[in-house]
């Protein structure tokens, strides 16, 4: 007999089916909750208790530090495989074949020409602007150019979407940056791999070839492997539920763009690097930062420590640490603000505030060191997080569009004034 969880309220009792994932996760079914105890509901906020869907595509427990893509080790995947592939894996399920492969990209690389209207509205954006905005702005404009893109039903149209949006994407990242350092829009090539035809279109110079440094090259791969998904996160739960209501792939990636630009979320990988430039600016004294980071009547935080669901280690802050430290010894850089990042590090580590607290380095303490040795500036870093998050998002709208979910619409505990006479304004 399957097993089942007992709810006891008002003086009657419930019985919900337990739900059980493949990694022996457990869940209390509640779908028939409030039509069973006549409107009752739970109420979680931050949903921290709260399982939205089922999925098949990540896998990660927090207390033990794991993270699996579609069964395979997050560390395994890192070392071995490229970003197409793992972008195919997260999406179709199955790591896919040389042949497969090869289409998907041919499929991308013939889908990377942007509609030249869209520099226009690039144009109008100050140089200022955060690209962030500008991302979003310019992703959900694609839908525009691309009306065939809204209304997918079919695996095939799905497919066009899919293929459109991994080769635009692209593009837009790299015209955001070149917008911002005063350089002219390109395009990169088809016959360049995924990474290597973002790299080109970011730094290619006007006046001279580019040149493909390969340890560039992999270190970028790495960490957009590293960032392709995490489940039911903060910016895929909002596609998620942007994508439920049927709106189009483009837009509801444009939600998502907007979940992932907040400092507590995506953001992080700039505000780790502003604040080590900050404390260096200080005079490097990270005991004053340790302080400040433990006084609770100081709204300032450690800027890349502490989970929502890792409560023991990142599994993807131990990879990019190593990465950070061969790229920089790799591009023989010295990086003054790495040493204060360490020095942070260790004193975190050791401090009983942070242990007890169980608050590690993420993966955005140390991505914002390697993005900044590739030459990328720091407002750039969330739109590289997204650029690596793209997959994961696209592979949830999917699953969710494939499975047939209905739109999302959490309920509330009213907690306002009750029904009240109205009172003229000239009675008030
Ligand atoms: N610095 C100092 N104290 C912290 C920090 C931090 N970075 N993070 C959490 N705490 C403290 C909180 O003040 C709280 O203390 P209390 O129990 O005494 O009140 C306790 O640790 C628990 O913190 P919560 O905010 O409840 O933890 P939650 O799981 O809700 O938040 C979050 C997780 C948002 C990531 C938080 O740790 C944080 O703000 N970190 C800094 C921002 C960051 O690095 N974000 C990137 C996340 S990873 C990513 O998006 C890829």
């Amino acid at each position: 007999m399957s097993e089942k969880a007992t709810l006891a309220i008002n003086g009657k009792s419930y019985e919900f089916p337990v739900v059980k994932g493949t990694e022996d996760e457990l869940g209390i079914d509640i779908s028939s909750l409030r039509t069973s105890t006549d409107g009752v509901i739970t109420l979680d906020p931050g949903f921290k208790n709260t399982g939205s869907c089922e999925s098949a595509i990540t896998f990660l427990d927090g207390e033990k530090g794991i993270l699996h893509y579609r069964g395979y080790g997050i560390e395994e995947l890192a070392e071995k495989a490229d970003f197409l592939e793992v972008v195919y894996l997260l999406i179709f399920g199955e790591l896919p074949t040389e042949s497969e492969l090869e289409k998907f990209h041919y499929d991308i690389q013939h889908q990377s020409i942007v509609d030249e209207d869209v520099k226009k509205i690039l144009d109008a954006f100050p140089k200022s602007a955060h690209p962030m905005g500008v991302l979003c702005s310019l992703t959900s404009a694609l839908t525009a150019f691309n009306p065939t893109s809204v209304d997918v039903r079919s695996e095939e149209a799905m497919y066009k979407s899919i293929v459109k949006i991994l080769g635009k994407f692209p593009v837009l990242v790299a015209w955001t940056m070149r917008k911002k350092m005063g350089l002219p829009l390109n395009y990169g090539s088809t016959s360049l791999g995924y990474v290597e035809n973002v790299l080109q279109m970011m730094f290619r110079q006007p006046n001279e070839e580019y040149t493909l440094n390969p340890i560039v090259v992999e270190a970028l791969d790495k960490l957009l492997i590293l960032h392709a998904d995490h489940e039911q996160n903060c910016s895929t739960s909002t596609v998620r539920i942007a994508g439920s209501s049927h709106a189009g792939l483009f837009v509801s990636l444009a939600s998502g763009i907007s979940a992932l630009w907040g400092p507590l979320h995506g953001g992080a990988n700039q505000a780790v690097i502003e604040m080590l430039e900050a404390i260096k600016a200080d005079g490097g004294d990270t005991k004053k930062f340790m302080a400040k980071a433990k006084d609770k009547n100081d709204p300032f935080r450690l800027m890349g420590f502490g989970h929502r669901v890792y409560k023991n280690f990142d599994p993807r802050a131990k990879i990019i640490k190593k990465a950070a430290d061969e790229v920089l010894a790799d591009l023989g850089i010295e990086d003054p603000i790495l040493e204060i990042a360490k020095g942070l590090e260790k004193e975190a580590l050791e401090d009983p505030y942070f242990v007890e607290r169980k608050l590690y380095p993420n993966v955005d303490f140390y991505s914002g060191i390697i993005y900044r040795a590739l030459g990328i500036p720091t407002e750039m870093f969330t739109v590289m997080f997204a650029l690596g998050r793209l997959p994961g998002w696209i592979a949830q709208w999917r699953e969710m569009r494939l499975n047939k979910e209905p739109i999302g619409r959490p309920r509330q505990i009213y907690i306002g004034k009750t029904l009240r006479p109205f009172i003229p304004v000239e009675k008030r």
